[in-house]
């Protein structure tokens, strides 16, 4: 990232998350900011903040609003752009607020004419009804606390739910290591799944996610993250296809082989091999194990 900015031509405006990255849920730490807002300074970028998120990473407005503080701190004319819809559950409502910051009266004067004149070409007058709502909730300091205290319990749901979600998968054996999981920040998750996989998630279990394997931990509660964590089993485990007919009788014990004997396109020849987690053993290695008559006849 720093690379790609630093190749930016200066008076490039760069969009930033201010935290709870979405899609991805990973944000820069407090040291990957600091490097990011020199860059910015040295090299004349201008830096514009998408602030939807502010409050469901640490359930703290203060700390997760670090990177915009930071930024006006060192000096950089930033812009933010603020959304209400997820932290005050004001969806629909259009509630939002576009912060410029400028270096002089004469500027913001200026800036604020430019903007008046974007929004009347735009939408002429935003919706008040969410937009009451907010200034109610911030205005008024038992409201304003009785909200601050609600982000913190959605955040620690999330958290919760992102445990939940991680030791389910372990739990269930679902190939794959499932740490980013936990790793990741905010509201949403990048499980990792690819397109086919997300959209077998929808196709076949009806669980509605992104192609680009985005997931809404939101949607997670205590009673579903078992089945949605089995689904994601079903779903990332590659489909490989039973070639092998073999009577019950046989001396070779097929059945008792996790996941039966299978035939993996991927594996380029025909093989009889088995799926044991995230390898396909080829049975040929254990050969020497099985010298039942079927097994010689069908396997070579
Ligand atoms: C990063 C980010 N910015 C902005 C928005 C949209 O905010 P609003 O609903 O206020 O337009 C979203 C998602 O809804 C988002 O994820």
């Amino acid at each position: 990232m720093m690379e790609d900015l630093s190749t930016a031509e200066p008076g490039s405006w760069v969009l930033f998350h201010t935290c709870a990255h979405n899609p991805t849920g990973v944000d820069p730490s407090q040291d990957q900011w600091k490097q990011l807002a020199q860059l910015c300074k040295r090299n004349k970028l201008r830096p514009f903040f998408d602030t939807a998120y502010q409050g469901f990473v640490s359930g703290n407005l203060d700390k997760d609003g670090y990177s915009l503080r930071h930024f006006v701190n060192e000096g950089l004319n930033i812009v933010a752009a603020q959304s209400f819809a997820k932290i005050m559950g004001l969806y629909g409502e259009r509630v939002g607020a576009l912060h410029v910051v400028c270096d002089d009266k004469v500027t913001c004067e200026a800036v604020m004419s430019q903007l008046r004149i974007l929004v009347r070409l735009n939408y002429s007058f935003p919706p008040l009804h969410g937009a009451r709502i907010a200034a109610k909730i911030l205005l008024n300091v038992d409201l304003r606390e009785q909200w601050l205290n609600e982000l913190v319990t959605v955040t620690d749901r999330i958290a919760r739910m992102r445990i939940k979600l991680k030791e389910a998968l372990i739990r269930n054996g679902t190939p794959g290591n499932w740490d980013h999981i936990t790793n990741q920040v905010g509201m949403f998750s990048f499980t990792g799944l690819s397109p086919e996989e997300s959209k077998a998630m929808v196709d076949n279990h009806s669980i509605y996610m992104t192609g680009n394997g985005r997931i809404s931990i939101c949607g997670l509660t205590e009673k579903n993250v078992q089945y949605v964590a089995d689904c994601i089993k079903s779903c990332v485990s590659k489909p490989m296809q039973c070639i092998i007919s073999y009577e019950k009788t046989n001396h070779f014990p097929i059945e008792n082989i996790p996941f039966g004997c299978f035939f993996n396109k991927d594996y380029g020849k025909i093989h009889c091999c088995t799926r044991i987690g995230d390898e396909i053993i080829d049975l040929a290695i254990l050969w020497p194990l099985f010298q039942g008559p079927l097994f010689k006849k069908l396997a070579l």
